[in-house]
Parts: structure tokens; sequence; C-alpha cells
């Protein structure tokens, strides 16, 4: 049946573990050969892109997406604060709501609050049958599958997905990104799910990791630009399951203020790919292991090679076109809460107090 395990111990696990599938999915759909899209960026002067949780998160990455590639102004908000701060709406502009159920109180509140008041509204959604999706003039489907798992894992990856060729139609649509350009970008991406792959092996290092961070009273995330959201990702998902206070925080802000927590007890988890602002990371961390923090360094062989020698651990993913980084490290990000929940015995599949879906406002 739908609800099966699949030999998985939960269906966290499952569905962790399905993403490289289910990434294919959404690839074969909005990338048989060229980029298919129903949405024309050529007239759109900026976004906003609201969501709650997990899919706010998918949402702060593709901030970054859209103004890189696309040179497209994008506002990020958290649906319950939206529509109460009378937000400035135009019809120069599209909102887009991002929601895995399609029935998130907060979400579907702020689409009617925009609903009339901008040019377009698109869902990115994964349940199509959902209210959202109706609600809306463009839902794009995610392609997930079902998701049981309270804390959301394929579909914020699918989520990714799908942001990202958004960012890239808007790119080309702009006329900021050539035809060269965007094939390159495309072989690319039909590479990930291989990547992904790959990057489950992560698993193994990570639940050797598990023992020591159940231990831990509180745990910083760290990381840069568009992996700065999946330290919050990551600190997300690590409280929710294992209950252990958590916060992300970007590289560069670690010395106004969370630097005074640091000690030999607290576990400084940083994603940091070998990318452009790598060295700047490595500076942020070394803050952190000269006040004798305990810190685990994710990044890949170069990056290891570079900066890994005095980090309490070292895991190793491989390396990644820079733009495929946010959708590759949020594997480790997950596994961290997945395991270390586990050495906690907490309940991975229903947290307490949370819903997989919130229905209130
Ligand atoms: C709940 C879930 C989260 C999810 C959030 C938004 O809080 O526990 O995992 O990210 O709702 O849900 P949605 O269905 O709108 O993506």
């Amino acid at each position: 049946t739908l609800l099966d395990k699949g030999g998985f111990r939960h269906f966290m696990a499952k569905e962790i573990a399905e993403q490289p599938a289910v990434l294919a999915d959404a690839i074969a759909h909005y990338l048989p050969d060229g980029l298919h899209l129903p949405l024309d960026f050529s007239d759109v002067d900026r976004l906003t892109l609201v969501a709650c949780g997990t899919a706010h998160y998918a949402c702060h990455v593709a901030k970054y997406w859209f103004e890189q590639i696309a040179r497209l102004p994008v506002e990020i908000d958290i649906a319950s604060e939206f529509r109460y701060r009378d937000p400035v709406l135009s019809p120069r502009q599209w909102a887009v709501f991002v929601s895995q159920s399609g029935e998130t109180a907060d979400t579907l509140a702020a689409l009617r609050h925009a609903s009339g008041k901008v040019g377009k509204t698109v869902a990115v959604v994964n349940v199509a049958t959902s209210s959202i999706a109706r609600d809306v003039d463009v839902a794009l489907p995610i392609l997930a599958g079902v998701e049981v798992g309270v804390a959301s894992t394929k579909a914020f990856s699918c989520q990714l997905m799908v942001l990202l060729v958004m960012a890239l139609k808007a790119a080309h649509d702009r006329g900021v990104l050539d035809d060269a350009a965007l094939a390159a970008h495309l072989a690319d991406i039909r590479a990930l799910p291989g990547l992904m792959n790959q990057a489950m092996t992560v698993a193994q290092p990570v639940a050797a990791l598990a023992d020591d961070l159940a231990e831990a009273q509180d745990i910083l995330f760290l990381g840069r630009g568009p992996i700065y959201p999946l330290a919050l990702e990551g600190a997300l998902k690590l409280k929710e399951l294992s209950y252990i206070h958590a916060e992300g925080y970007a590289s560069g802000e670690l010395k106004h203020g969370p630097i005074a927590l640091i000690d030999a007890h607290v576990p400084v988890i940083v994603l940091a790919p070998r990318d452009a602002l790598f060295e700047k990371t490595v500076s942020n961390m070394q803050e952190v292991m000269a006040r004798h923090g305990r810190v685990l360094l994710i990044s890949d062989e170069r990056g290891i090679r570079e900066a890994g020698a005095d980090c309490w651990r070292t895991i190793r993913m491989p390396e990644v076109p820079a733009l495929l980084a946010p959708l590759l490290y949020a594997i480790p990000a997950q596994l961290l809460a997945y395991h270390t929940a586990i050495a906690k015995g907490t309940d991975v599949d229903q947290p307490r107090n949370l819903a997989k879906s919130v229905t209130v406002e």
C-alpha cells in the first residue's frame, strides 16, 4: 500500500532514501528535453515567496537563486507574518506559495490575502487536489509522492527542484541566461539524482556521530549564501526530532552573538561545500575552534583537505556544482536529525506536539 515503510524502520528513512528517485520524476516532468514550465517571467518586476516551516527554508534558498541567476528581486515571508503586516502588493509582482500539503492554514490565508492584488498567484505544492493548488492561478506539482513523516524531507528537495527550474526559466525569459548557459545548468540538474545517491553514503558516518550529538544541550549549524537556509533547516529538523535545542546561523553572523555560547560542549556543524565563499566560512570556523568549540565540518574532499585538520569530525560529501549544493546538503542535514533522534529514542515519524499539516491558524 501507499503507507508501507518498504522495509525501512521509519517513514522518514524511507522518504530520505527516495529523494534521488522522486527528483528524477520531477526532472522528467519539467526537463523532458528543454525546460517546460507554464510561466513567462518577461514582465514580472518582483516575486514574493510565502510558506511555513521547512517550505519557508526552500523559499529562502530560492531567493538566492532568483536573485543570482535571474536578477529578479525576491522577498520571502513566513505566511503568518505576511498577511498581517499589510504587505505592499502590485500587479507587476507575483506571489508564490510553497506547501507540501497545500492545506496549511497560514499559507492558505496568505494566498487569499494576495489574490487579486498581485499579477499572478503560483503554488509549488505536493498534493495536487489541495485547497492551495485549487485556489491559485498556476499550480506547479513537486511530484514527491505521499510524504508521511511529519518532518518534511523529500518534499523539501522537490520544492527546491521546482523553484530552481522556475529561477532558470525566469533567467532565460528575462534575457540574463543564454541558451548555452541554460543547457549547461540543465545537464548539471540531470546528473543530480546520481549525486544524491552518492551522498546517501554519509548515513554511516552520520550515524557514528549520533551518540555524541545526542549528549549535547545545544547545537549550532552554520552556512553561508544559499547554504545558510540549509543551516536553518538542519537546526529545525534536529530540534523537531531530537528535542535538542539547535540554532542555524549565517556563518558571518556568528561573531555578532552566538559565539558567546561556544565552549567545549557545544557542537558546531558547518555546512560548507568548497565554493567561492569557502575561505570566509573557514575563518568563521577557526573562531569557533579558537574557543575550543567542537566543529563538525561537512564539505567535499578539497574542502576537508584544506580546512579539516583541526576539526572535531569531518564528513565528506561528493563535489557538486554550486547551484545544486543546497539540494545535496539537505541529505546530511536530514540524516543528522534522524540518527540523533534514534540515539535519543524519540518518535521520529511523529514528534511530540507537531502535526503533518497544520490547518489551524
Ligand atoms: C508542519 C510540518 C512541517 C512543514 C510545515 C509546512 O509544521 O511539521 O514539516 O514544513 O507544516 O507544511 P506545508 O504542508 O505547508 O509544507
